[in-house]
């Protein structure tokens, strides 16, 4: 939603926007297979309203009341090409296609081999409502690279270039293209060089912005994620919107980030899951406003409920528990009877213990 009147970020920041895809705050759900699917998406963009009724929000107009309540955009979890070109069943479509008005601005993920694939699917993503394409050039997942996917093509940037202007050339006016790598597939220099070659390329063909995880390839998830590379980067094509991700565990830590490398924005992922709240406490430092307090046991309580009633409503009661427990399983992390609701949460079989659960740890008496 673009307002009348400019976002009032703190200094060093800007709103940020993908094209002409207006996002604001500049953080943003990043892709997360397994778990960013149309449930999650939406409570994490939709967290409860209570999380802007602090009396330090009172004097806040009520337009950025409303934005600041969850994630500015989010990027759906990756889809195949293959099989976004052949999915026909009206559920599986819905499932993983679907996009209410409230969803927006959403952002959906392809990945595959062939350059001609793309088009054809970014195009039917594009027909079901999403807001922009991101082309995954950046997966770690071993059976992925055996396919000559994901991050593979950081050792291939003429395949990833021929596959990003084939998606652009399709793609109407309009409709942002962007791209997810890493660092590099790994720490030599002939994979800088690849680095810089689909990145220059990029670049000409006209993406509208490039998420970089400051790890390889071969990295995976170990070490530390390095922002000196996304600094370097941001300073080397100043003009370009850069995306950084890695290591994005608390507010403070995005804020810190943007401030220290000049990048437009961050995709927070594994900070995310189990802490939808972790948004609203970006966007209100990012306001230069009062620490948001943390959520309290009730609200935290609406949220799960919510998450649970909406993937029943999309996967049926008994996919949802197989789908859901992971969420529990983080969101109890935080709360003061961690292990016994981790324990919990891991057996959930149907509605009504979920109900329970929620009853049991998250209203008052059972909680505090
Ligand atoms: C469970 C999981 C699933 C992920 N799925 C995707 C995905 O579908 N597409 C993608 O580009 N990145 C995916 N990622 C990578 C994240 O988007 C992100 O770049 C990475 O986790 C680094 O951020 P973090 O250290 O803050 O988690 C995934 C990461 C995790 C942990």
């Amino acid at each position: 939603m673009i307002s009348s009147s400019p976002l009032p970020l703190i200094k060093g920041l800007k709103p940020l926007s993908i094209g002409n895809v207006y996002i604001g705050f500049p953080a943003i759900q990043a892709p997360l297979s397994g778990y960013s699917d149309r449930p999650q998406r939406h409570v994490t963009q939709n967290l409860h309203e209570s999380v802007a009724d602090f009396p330090e929000y009172s004097a806040l107009p009520s337009q950025w009341k409303t934005s600041i309540i969850g994630a500015a955009a989010t990027v759906a979890e990756v889809m195949l090409d293959q099989f976004v070109l052949t999915v026909k069943k009206s559920v599986k479509v819905n499932q993983r296609m679907g996009l209410e008005p409230s969803d927006h601005p959403c952002g959906a993920q392809i990945m595959g081999a062939f350059p001609e694939d793309f088009p054809p699917a970014a195009m039917r993503l594009v027909k079901s409502g999403f807001d922009w394409i991101d082309l995954n050039f950046a997966c770690p997942v071993k059976k992925v690279l055996g396919r000559k996917r994901g991050g593979f093509l950081l050792s291939e940037p003429e395949t990833a270039l021929e596959m990003t202007a084939r998606t652009r050339d399709a793609l109407p006016d309009g409709v942002p293209l962007t791209i997810k790598l890493r660092k590099g597939y790994d720490d030599s220099a002939q994979s800088e060089d690849n680095f810089y070659k689909l990145l220059n390329g990029a670049i000409a063909i006209g993406v509208d912005a490039v998420a970089i995880h400051g790890r390889t390839v071969l990295q995976r998830y170990t070490g530390e994620a390095d922002w000196s590379f996304l600094k370097r980067v941001k300073s080397e094509f100043p003009s370009l919107v850069i995306l950084g991700c890695g290591d994005l565990f608390s507010a403070q830590t995005c804020l810190d980030r943007i401030l220290e490398t000049g990048v437009d924005g961050v995709c927070i992922a594994r900070g995310a899951i189990g802490n939808p709240w972790i948004f609203p406490a970006f966007n209100a430092l990012a306001m230069g406003l009062p620490a948001l307090p943390p959520p309290s046991l009730e609200e935290q309580a609406a949220v799960l409920a919510e998450h649970f009633n909406r993937c029943v409503d999309l996967y049926g009661e008994r996919r949802t528990c197989s789908i859901i427990r992971k969420f529990g399983i983080k969101h109890a992390l935080t709360h003061p009877r961690k292990d016994e609701l981790v324990a919990r949460f891991v057996t959930v079989r149907n509605r009504e213990e979920w109900f329970s659960i929620l009853k049991e740890f998250y209203e008052k008496q059972g909680a505090e």
